[in-house]
């Protein structure tokens, strides 16, 4: 068995918003390894987004544990964890958190003008990128003149641009047509052959399972049911 990447244990997450307490994490256990593609599937509200923003070190747990690259990410502080994640994890969002004042070029090689890398050298990294998503020659274009199929693609250019070694997509092709969705799929494939990166893939379509090592079934807060 390959080694692991990820590993959760018993992980609980409670949200209180106003009176209501939302028991949106009920115990979830679950490893992922080197150089699979894992999809989590399961109906709106069933904890998919909160479940993989616990995995990133984005979100705060009630209990468990939760360990990436074998370090506990709850025993990091906030400047750690920043760092951590800068270094090896790359997140595409449900809601793409694109910055509207930068251009796509400048979204795309946020992530390493963060970690300090030259700025010419981060935008020809960045313009490799765009171009790997299908974007050459929207460089230079702000979010809100893009289509959201493009911006899911900026997006996605952003989270792979630092290589990170767990990359997290909530619903990657949800703004895309079925041409532009099985091409990001490809690519992300390709990317986990070839840089050995692991990967989450949260997702309702069902057209790009197979593209998955394995599939896990989420309800209610809960893992139902792990498929290959
Ligand atoms: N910040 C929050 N405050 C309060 N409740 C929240 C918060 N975030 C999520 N929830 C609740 O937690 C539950 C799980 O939400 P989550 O976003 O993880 O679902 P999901 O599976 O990603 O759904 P979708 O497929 O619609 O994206 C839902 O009942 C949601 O209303
Ligand atoms: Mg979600």
């Amino acid at each position: 068995m390959s080694k692991i990447i990820a590993s959760c244990k018993d992980i609980i997450k409670t949200f209180n918003s106003g009176e209501a307490e939302v028991k949106a994490l009920q115990g979830i256990t679950l490893d992922v390894y080197g150089n699979e593609l894992l999809m989590l599937v399961g109906p709106s509200g069933c904890g998919k987004t909160t479940f993989v923003s616990v995995l990133s070190g984005l979100l705060s747990f009630d209990s468990g544990v939760c360990k990436l690259m074998g370090e506990n990410i709850s025993a990091m502080n906030d400047d750690e964890l920043t760092t951590f994640r800068g270094k090896n994890i790359g997140f595409v969002f449900q809601a793409f958190n694109l910055l509207p004042s930068l251009s796509a070029i400048e979204n795309v090689a946020l992530p390493l003008t963060v970690a300090s890398r030259k700025r010419a050298e981060a935008l020809a990294l960045a313009s490799e990128m765009l171009e790997a998503v299908g974007l050459s020659g929207k460089e230079d274009v702000k979010p809100s003149g893009l289509s959201g199929g493009e911006q899911q693609k900026v997006a996605i250019a952003r989270a792979l641009v630092h290589n990170p070694k767990f990359i997290i997509c909530d619903e990657p092709t949800s703004s895309l047509d079925h041409k532009s969705g099985q091409i990001v799929m490809e690519l992300l494939t390709k990317i986990i052959q070839e840089k050995g990166a692991s990967m989450i893939v949260v997702t309702h379509d069902n057209r790009i399972y197979k593209y998955a090592n394995r599939i896990v079934h989420m309800e209610d807060g809960k893992i139902t049911k792990v498929a290959l």
